[in-house]
């Protein structure tokens, strides 16, 4: 071994002492005779002093230059009264450096890591090697490793089998788009790689394995998001002989453990609520519970109006009336609601119609509004009772097909909560249960909401007798209004899951062509069974407080779902595509 301690490690009781140190140089500095080299290492940062008493490694010092890899030997000392830096571990010692020994030279990097100022993404992902020295990138990786293995080692204490499945494999319905790769051996073929380990995990548990885990790359080509990457990893979990209930308590109790042990934080109890009422009050199915605003539906006091936006919704049993009561709000700009018209926007919404509340003892007169005219005013108070507005308030109006009422108006209930700075705390987890098994796509087909393997509350005949109206046995771990996890009880006899297949408008033959090995599975004896799967980069980003789960991952790719210090992906050479029997429609441009 070449060092004895880290950097970051030294601190008053190793005075005196001799120690080696190897790392990068961080920062040189000349100061009056002495040479004062900062070196960086994973855990940190350690000042080596070097006085012109040793002549040869004096000379030496003087020649370093910043990223230079060395390794000091040297005596740990006290640094002097004044000069004791608190914002450093190792901020109340120095090293007297007796011996220095460049390993490797470094050209200058294409950014400065002592006085790091944002040099955008692009660069640093290109540079991602010299990016992920930066103490503050270091610190996020060495996190996402303390929270793996707080994980598996709770998984591992309570009975689960971690188990590796294929990464080239069948397409795994998930709802995004596959990645495919040839097939050399069987021409014109293709494998997909796994969106998630979904069909894998159900076949260990007919396997008899009982509770399986495993820290999986998935991977789903989708639009890309902060919260999205093509490439991603899942704690994915699976179990036989539990309800809901224990794998949604064993997993709370792994998350609950993972935050008491990392950050120190106890989250209560996690609350169940059922998806209906979560798209109701907050117009979403992963709501922000930080958030105390909520939405009220009015279609009630509408459906008479002279006012066709808002009667038309309200007489549509698709249609939905929604009010938003934002406290404090009458003071917001004409220019800010405006703003948030456009926002709005963005969702499907065709305008957003408010009530600004000035004064309520003065009626109709204290209030401001481009819409009070066409409402009666029994209604209109009726409807400022049911919302709770004071003076003071501006009331929020939607009004449209439910879908996107509840969509508009979620978002903005988030926009507002952070731009007026209304959170009440910070972590609000809670599971969301009783999803409907099916939503109905524009051409009125059904899909899957969570997947096909999800089993349903009801009999294969009642399913098919009305598939809308279904609940299925799914639960989602929700956290700050992120989704951070999903699973369900599965499906585990072969006539269900074939009325399922059915319902969705797979062909009896296709049935038996994608998931022949699966109903092939369901008839040879497979236990009930369910579990679910995280997403570690998003608990991550959460746990760090990191606006995108690229900052959380060593190398992401690019919104473009681009590496660009790879350069992948990259063109293929003639050859190998003739082996994959591939011809492009395009020659590929010629760099
Ligand atoms: P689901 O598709 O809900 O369920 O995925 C589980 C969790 O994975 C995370 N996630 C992502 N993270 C980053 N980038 C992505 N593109 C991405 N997509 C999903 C989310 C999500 O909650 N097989 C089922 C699980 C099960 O039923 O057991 C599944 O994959 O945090
Ligand atoms: P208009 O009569 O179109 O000028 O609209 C009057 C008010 O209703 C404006 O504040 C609009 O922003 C708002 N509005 C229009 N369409 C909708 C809608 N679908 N939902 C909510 N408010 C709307």
């Amino acid at each position: 071994m070449m060092r004895t301690h880290y950097c970051g490690q030294l601190n008053e009781t190793l005075a005196d002492q001799e120690v080696t140190l190897c790392g990068w140089v961080h920062r040189r500095r000349d100061h009056g005779g002495v040479i004062f080299l900062d070196i960086r290492d994973r855990e940190g940062l350690a000042q080596v002093v070097f006085d012109p008493d040793r002549e040869e490694t004096f000379a030496l010092a003087d020649r370093v230059r910043s990223e230079y890899v060395v390794k000091v030997r040297g005596k740990v000392r006290p640094r002097p009264a004044g000069a004791v830096n608190p914002n450093m571990a190792s901020g109340a010692i120095e090293v007297l450096g007796y011996e220095l020994e460049v390993l490797n030279q470094a050209e200058t990097p294409p950014f400065p890591l002592d006085e790091y100022s944002d040099v955008g993404e692009e660069t640093r992902l290109r540079f991602r090697f010299i990016d992920l020295r930066r103490p503050e990138m270091a610190a996020k990786l060495k996190l996402r490793s303390r929270i793996t293995s707080s994980i598996r080692r709770y998984l591992d204490d309570n009975g689960f089998l971690d188990v590796e499945t294929p990464i080239l494999t069948r397409a795994t319905p998930e709802g995004a788009r596959d990645y495919l790769v040839p097939s050399r051996t069987h021409p014109g073929s293709f494998f997909a790689l796994p969106q998630s380990p979904q069909l894998f995990k159900q076949l260990l548990m007919v396997a008899g394995f009982d509770r399986y885990y495993q820290i999986a790359k998935c991977f789903r080509d989708e639009d890309l998001r902060a919260d999205r990457q093509p490439e991603f990893t899942q704690i994915d979990i699976e179990t036989s002989f539990l309800e809901e209930q224990d794998i949604m308590g064993l997993t709370e109790g792994m998350i609950r453990g993972l935050f008491k042990e990392v950050l120190d934080v106890d989250l209560a109890d996690f609350p169940h609520m059922t998806f209906e009422e979560a798209m109701r009050r907050y117009g979403s199915d992963k709501p922000d519970l930080r958030n105390p605003l909520e939405l009220v539906d009015v279609a009630d006091q509408l459906t008479e109006v002279d006012f066709k936006v808002f009667s038309g919704p309200a007489s549509d049993p698709k249609g939905r009336v929604a009010a938003l009561r934002v406290p404090g709000g009458a003071s917001l700009a004409r220019k800010q609601i405006d703003d948030y018209t456009r926002y709005v926007g963005i969702y499907g919404a065709k305008g957003l119609a408010y009530i600004k509340v000035n004064e309520r003892a003065k009626g109709v007169e204290g209030l401001q509004s481009p819409i009070v005219k066409f409402i009666p005013e029994d209604n209109l108070n009726v409807i400022l009772d049911r919302v709770g507005a004071v003076d003071g308030d501006i009331v929020f109006f939607g009004a449209d097909k439910a879908k996107i009422v509840s969509e508009a108006l979620g978002a903005l209930r988030i926009k507002l909560g952070h731009d007026m700075d209304l959170l009440t705390c910070e972590w609000a987890p809670l599971w969301v249960v009783d999803f409907p098994m099916f939503e109905e796509n524009d051409d009125g087909s059904l899909s899957a909401l969570h997947h096909p393997f999800t089993a349903p509350k009801c009999s294969p005949d009642e399913l098919k007798a009305n598939p809308q109206g279904a609940l299925s046995r799914a639960y989602d771990m929700v956290l700050n209004g992120t989704e951070l996890g999903g699973g369900s009880i599965r499906i585990h006899r072969k006539d269900m899951q074939q009325a399922v297949f059915d319902i969705l408008g797979i062909s009896a033959e296709e049935q038996q062509e994608k998931f022949g090995f699966l109903l092939d599975a369901l008839k040879y004896g497979a236990p009930p069974h369910g579990g679910l799967a995280f997403g570690l980069d998003r608990l991550v980003m959460l746990m760090i407080g990191a606006s995108s789960i690229r900052e959380v991952i060593a190398f992401p790719k690019t919104q473009s779902a681009a590496d660009v210090m790879t350069q992948a992906p990259g063109a293929v050479d003639a050859k190998a595509l003739r082996e994959l029997n591939i011809r492009l429609r395009e020659q590929p441009k010629v760099e």
